[in-house]
């Protein structure tokens, strides 16, 4: 029998993940959304693919919850995106009580699923989803990094015309203009890009990174990125359904790791069955500790501002 992964909104990003799951054979999917009609004609739609792409996945669209139960892995992107000008942070109310919703329903019928959170601001709805879920720590984690990372590598396999497949890259912190993406950890066939490429070059790159999300959306106009946000959550659920105990960076909950307390910030875990298997620390300098705190200040402010949500 297949594993089986819910996601939750049948919008850009999760219908993108539903169709990756599928074509890589992991999982049965079931597509959750509330709008009528459009979780099930893409489950459909994505199953009439299924002879050409070549899989037998089963796809499942519903408005309600009942197929998702006994989910190895849910999903949750559900909650709306940013338009040009704002930023992550401006969708925390809408945002926080639509998480809140889908995660208390959705617990209900898989007690034992890993979450991994997409929707944004990120690291905020981790809080949201880890106080409704009242799952343990392990098993709540927030899709970022791994994406983070991946525009890093695009970015430096175009600078330095490269095959992406020889490019590693480090991206920690918050999921936001503070993250703190680690040149001295980031690597092309095994050097640090620090060897190949000059300080403003790099620095050109780390601030693309950080923009990078607000670089599709302007580009877009409406909505934000979904394929490679897609990519990453799946590269997640991969590492979880295969216990392959893949490290890879993500917002884990952090009691005293990097010197934080009762906060979800982006550090490297190690990904298996249990999720969160393992916090990685790895030795920051003073410069990079410092722009890790900065980020984790943001993170906190957030919290701040969901505690005054009605
Ligand atoms: N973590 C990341 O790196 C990252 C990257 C990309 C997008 N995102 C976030 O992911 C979220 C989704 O983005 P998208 O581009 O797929 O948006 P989208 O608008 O295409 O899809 C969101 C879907 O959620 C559904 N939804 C809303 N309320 C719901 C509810 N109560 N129950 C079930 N479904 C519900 C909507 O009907 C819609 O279909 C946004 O918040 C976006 O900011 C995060």
């Amino acid at each position: 029998m297949f594993k089986k992964v819910t996601v939750i909104g049948a919008g850009n990003v999760g219908a993108t993940a539903a169709q990756r799951l599928a074509e890589k054979e992991l999982c049965d999917v079931v597509l959750i959304d509330i709008i009528e009609g459009v979780p099930q004609g893409k489950a459909l739609d994505l199953t009439e693919a299924a002879p050409i792409e070549k899989h037998d996945a089963h796809l499942t669209g519903a408005n309600s919850y009942e197929v998702s139960q006994d989910s190895d892995i849910i999903i949750i992107t559900a909650g709306i995106p940013r338009k040009p000008g704002m930023s992550r942070d401006d969708l925390i109310s809408t945002n926080a009580g639509i998480m809140k919703k889908v995660t208390q329903a959705v617990v209900k019928l898989s007690p034992n699923a890993v979450l991994i959170i997409v929707s944004n601001p990120l690291d905020a709805m981790c809080h949201v989803a880890l106080e409704a879920s009242g799952f343990p720590k392990n098993r709540v984690i927030g899709m970022a990094g791994v994406l983070d990372s991946a525009r890093f590598r695009a970015f430096i396999a175009m600078e330095l015309n490269v095959s992406i497949e020889n490019t590693h890259a480090f991206v920690l912190g918050g999921h936001g203009d503070t993250m703190v993406p680690l040149p001295r950890y980031s690597t092309v066939a095994g050097i640090p890009i620090t060897e190949l490429l000059s300080q403003d070059k790099i620095d050109a790159l780390v601030k693309r990174t950080a923009n990078g999300g607000a670089e599709i959306v302007s580009l877009l106009k409406t909505g934000s990125a979904y394929y490679a946000p897609a990519s990453a959550a799946v590269e997640m659920a991969e590492s979880i359904l295969k216990d392959k105990k893949k490290i890879l960076p993500c917002a884990a909950y952090l009691q005293g790791e990097y010197g934080f307390h009762d906060l979800f910030i982006g550090v490297p875990v190690k990904l298996g069955a249990g999720g969160v298997e393992e916090i990685i620390q790895i030795k920051l300098t003073a410069q990079e500790q410092a722009a890790l705190k900065k980020s984790a200040d943001a993170v906190r402010e957030l919290k701040e501002v969901l505690k005054k949500l009605p």
